[in-house]
């Protein structure tokens, strides 16, 4: 997605050589029609999959979800992160390991939420490791509904996310993909293909 790339080369600031900075306009500062418009891009890219539910996980991944909805005409749920006390129903649950805070997690949906006649898109607005989206996608697929894939606005694609989720053989999108980042310096992957690959198996 040109206008998301060129974003980033204009705002995006580089903190090391794995963490990208663009929380003026994506994470923490969110351009509303930049939100709109990465829904809509989600919503062609998936066009041919019957999308009844758009799944994230809390914070960050909201208002790209919510877009996404909004663009298919269904409802968008958001995983929580500690089950709250007003979930007192059933809940689908996984564990997920922070490598940015190295501390592990649980993220869970209510169950009633989440069904065998669901048919659901993920949308986040990173992908890194792929530890949260992985919890994501088990969680959907204890559930009985069908993946429809992952849309991820942001993918550093040096990082082994894309393949964790390609192995468990899930259908990725990513609207900018990037494959090497330094101060001043980020390059851009040209399509889908993975980049780098993890050969021990999942
Ligand atoms: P993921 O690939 O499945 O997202 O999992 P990972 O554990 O690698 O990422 C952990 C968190 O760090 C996620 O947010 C993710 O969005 C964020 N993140 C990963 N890489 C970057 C980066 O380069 N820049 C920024 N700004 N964020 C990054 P989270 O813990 O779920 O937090 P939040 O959504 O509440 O903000």
């Amino acid at each position: 997605m040109e206008l998301l790339k060129e974003r980033i080369r204009q705002e995006g600031l580089v903190l090391s050589d794995t963490v990208l900075k663009v929380d003026s306009f994506l994470n923490h500062q969110v351009d509303t029609q930049l939100a709109l418009a990465i829904g809509r891009e989600f919503a062609r890219i998936f066009a041919d999959k019957p999308v009844t539910k758009v799944l994230t996980i809390e914070a960050s991944g909201i208002q790209f979800a919510m877009a996404t909805g909004i663009a298919l005409g269904v409802p968008f749920v958001y995983a929580k992160k500690k089950k709250a006390v007003t979930l007192s129903e059933r809940v689908y649950s996984a564990p997920v390991r922070s490598f940015t805070r190295q501390e592990e997690y649980r993220v869970c949906v209510a169950q009633k939420y989440l069904g065998p006649s669901d048919n659901v898109l993920i949308v986040d607005d990173f992908l890194a490791t792929g530890a949260a989206l992985v919890g994501l996608v088990d969680m959907v697929r204890e559930s009985g509904a069908e993946l429809a894939g992952v849309g991820c606005v942001v993918e550093k694609s040096f990082q082994e996310g894309r393949s964790l989720l390609e192995r468990k053989g899930v259908r990725v999108h990513s609207l900018a993909r990037i494959a090497s980042m330094s101060p001043g310096d980020i390059r851009f992957a040209e399509n889908d293909h993975p980049i780098h690959r993890i050969e021990e198996p999942v």
